[in-house]
């Protein structure tokens, strides 16, 4: 069930107007007990609506503001931040948020613990099939960032924001002693990167590509070859989730 932004605003609206309702006692002991009406609110938001809990509090900063609670919302607010943090990074199993930074000339920062982001797929393009020169050596490990793994499963769509990492792995042999086959060796290479951005990159379908050398920290837009290609070939929104089997099996939208 999704959680739609007019039911935030109307829990909202009918916790407002019940602090309201108290402070006009003026009795010290209303403040405490609609704090704790608001916390018991946010708990049960926070545990249901995981995604819809930062929306919650933003409205909530909003409306402190204008109201006599406005002195002390600051303290509320860290504390409820704090229990977000609880529900949040069980349900997450510890993954860190991330975030493209870009600098003031464009370039993005080198993605930090993409390893622990989610685990799309490992397509192989290996020398022995590519003329010893495949254009992405040869194992292609790829993993997309948590909070748009979160967006892609409610709608099965990437969300503004998304990252997705592909790093590369040697094959280190054919044979194991599960049979013939292609077996990932070390890691090579440079990681590319694609970020979804409607603003930043709203003249190449909303994707800017880049590619990090093992001690790059921050890179320049990879040129437009990146783009022509994933814009020709990717089945879905610049992604080619033709081959992103763990994407295919959690969008809503199979
Ligand atoms: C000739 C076509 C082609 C070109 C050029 C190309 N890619 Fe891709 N890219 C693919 C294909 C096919 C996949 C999925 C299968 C795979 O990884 O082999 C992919 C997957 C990716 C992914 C994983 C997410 C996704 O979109 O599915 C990233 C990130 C990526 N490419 C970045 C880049 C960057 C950065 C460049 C430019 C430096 C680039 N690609 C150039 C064909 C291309």
């Amino acid at each position: 069930m999704p959680f739609q932004n007019e039911n935030l605003k109307s829990y909202m609206m009918v916790s407002g107007k019940f602090i309201q309702s108290l402070q006009r006692e003026k009795s010290p002991l209303t403040v405490e007990m609609s704090l704790s009406i608001i916390e018991i609110g946010n708990q049960a938001v926070s545990y249901m609506f995981p995604q819809s809990f930062k929306e919650l509090i933003m409205l909530q900063h909003r409306f402190f503001q204008k109201t006599l609670l406005g002195s002390i919302a600051p303290l509320l607010l860290s504390g409820m931040l704090i229990m977000q943090a609880t529900p949040a990074s069980a349900s997450d199993h510890g993954h860190h948020k991330a975030h493209a930074k870009f600098n003031q000339v464009g370039e993005l920062a080198r993605p930090a613990n993409f390893r622990e982001w989610i685990f799309i797929g490992a397509p192989v393009t290996p020398k022995d099939m590519n003329n010893g020169k495949p254009a992405f050596p040869e194992f292609h490990y790829v993993y997309i960032d948590p909070a748009s793994w979160a967006h892609w499963k409610k709608t099965g769509e990437f969300r503004d924001g998304t990252i997705i990492a592909k790093e590369l792995v040697s094959v280190g042999s054919k044979s194991a002693a599960s049979g013939s086959g292609y077996f990932p060796g070390d890691y090579v290479g440079p990681v590319a990167v694609s970020v979804k951005d409607s603003k930043r990159f709203a003249k190449s379908n909303n994707w800017g590509y880049f590619v990090f050398g093992d001690d790059k920290a921050q890179s320049a837009a990879a040129d437009e070859s990146c783009v022509a290609c994933h814009k020709a070939n990717a089945a879905q929104d610049m992604v080619f989730t033709q081959y992103w089997a763990v994407l295919r099996a959690a969008s809503p939208k199979k």
